[in-house]
């Protein structure tokens, strides 16, 4: 067993970011269904981890956006930082978020957590096609 572990198992190193988004998470809630033009809800098979995303969307750009997850320090931080992002881009740019960029903008994340942070990317990707389908009803 190494220093790191106890009889807990390993510690896990979040950094000063990712505490941040944890502990003071950015657009948490929920938009209005009037107020809604793309909405999804993913989870994670894996741990039971889900999140649900709003975006509303003006001349083209994510004008709000407001999510809420339930899950591990990683879905949270990672969600938060997620919509930080996203806020103010043209859909096609948001569409381009990668889960690196997620991770990155919060310093790194532990090895084991970093599919954590797909949960917002395709939270994302599936509410900008949830928009884009309600855009051609
Ligand atoms: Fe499930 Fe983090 S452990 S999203």
């Amino acid at each position: 067993m190494s220093d790191q572990e106890g009889s807990r198992g390993p510690m896990l190193f979040y950094t000063p970011q990712v505490i941040d988004h944890f502990t003071n998470p950015r657009n948490v809630g929920e938009l209005a269904p009037e107020d809604t033009d793309g909405y999804a809800c993913i989870g994670d098979p894996g741990c039971g981890d889900e999140m649900k995303l709003w975006i509303q969307v003006r001349d083209g750009r994510i004008q709000r956006i407001a999510f809420k997850s339930y899950g591990c320090p990683g879905a949270i931080s990672t969600s938060s930082m997620l919509t930080e992002l996203a806020s103010g881009l043209s859909v096609e740019a948001a569409s381009r978020i990668t889960d690196d960029d997620v991770v990155n903008a919060l310093g790194g994340i532990p090895e084991n957590k970093k599919h954590c942070s797909l949960l917002g990317v395709q939270a994302l990707q599936a509410a900008l096609a949830s928009y884009h389908d309600k855009r051609q009803e």
